[in-house]
């Protein structure tokens, strides 16, 4: 028989998203499984005028909204995020590259933020399940783009279709994705033209769940209170193997940079070649 710690379920309270994307270190800011490099590559392929506003919807730690302020010199950011402790650091990284005055971080909930106007660039990246998926979120973001505007959205998709254990290892109770064509039919339907789609690689997700395993492991390591240290450790070892075991390969992540259409135009975006019908 094993010891408690070992076969009973465990109360995991506090050890939750937000815990965890709080110790990912400086080296990746980004809250999901992408690179510096493919941050840099999309956010340069939008054309944006020298005094454009962008608006991060969910922006997390800030890698988004800052890198956006860098690459447009003259554009001011609007960052929203639930959490206070996310918003904190992105204003403290702010101050450090000299951007504070060109970004505004606001902890709040995104379903109830609403902005005085709309933005040139709107990225929400990793949150589409706020506005109840997919469709939710492209409604959601007509309002808060220029007409001429882009948006940046980030979504999860499945490489292979997944088993019961994959949604157990994402709490899920109902599947909520579909394949990477269906996220592009849902987006033309919803009248936005797609302009660019990158696929997170292999190597961006081990990157990300590698960071936030290494902070779980300082998490626990550096914990005085054995019970504390058991449950963060033990965690860490579920999450850990949750991935390997049931994620790697099957869920997948999509970059879509899309422009909005106008519904007389929708007909243009949302139609498959004739041969192909
Ligand atoms: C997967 S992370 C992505 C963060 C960031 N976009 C990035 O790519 O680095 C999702 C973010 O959405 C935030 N979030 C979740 N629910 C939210 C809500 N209702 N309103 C605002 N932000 C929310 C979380 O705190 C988290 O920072």
């Amino acid at each position: 028989m094993g010891s408690p710690e070992r076969t009973q379920a465990m109360d995991y309270t506090g050890i939750d998203n937000e815990a965890i994307w709080n110790r990912l270190g400086d080296d990746h800011p980004v809250v999901g499984p992408v690179s510096g490099a493919t941050i840099d590559r999309l956010l340069r392929m939008v054309e944006l005028k020298s005094d454009a506003t962008v608006l991060d919807i969910g922006c997390g730690l800030g890698a988004w909204s800052l890198r956006a302020l860098e690459l447009h010199p003259g554009s001011s950011c609007v960052g929203v995020d639930l959490s206070a402790a996310h918003i904190a650091r992105a204003t403290r990284e702010a101050e450090r590259r000299g951007l504070a005055d060109r970004f505004s971080g606001h902890a709040v909930n995104a379903r109830a933020f609403t902005p005085q106007d709309p933005s040139d660039l709107v990225m929400c990246v990793g949150l589409t399940e706020v506005f109840g998926g997919l469709d939710g979120t492209l409604k959601h973001l007509r309002a808060q783009v220029l007409p001429n505007g882009y948006v940046l959205l980030g979504e999860s998709f499945w490489h292979r279709p997944p088993n019961e254990q994959t949604l157990a290892a994402l709490s899920l109770d109902e599947d909520p994705h579909t394949d990477l064509n269906g996220v592009l039919e849902q987006v033309t339907a919803a009248g936005w033209m797609p302009v660019h789609a990158q696929v997170s690689t292999a190597e961006e997700w081990d990157n990300f769940l590698w960071a936030c395993v290494r902070g779980l492991v300082d998490w626990g390591f550096n914990e005085q209170d054995p019970a504390a240290r058991t449950r963060i450790l033990r965690y860490t070892s579920d999450y850990r193997e949750s991935w390997l075991h049931n994620l790697r390969g099957t869920l997948g992540f999509v970059l879509l940079l899309l422009r909005p259409v106008a519904p007389s135009e929708t007909f243009l975006v949302a139609r498959r070649p004739e041969w192909a019908r």
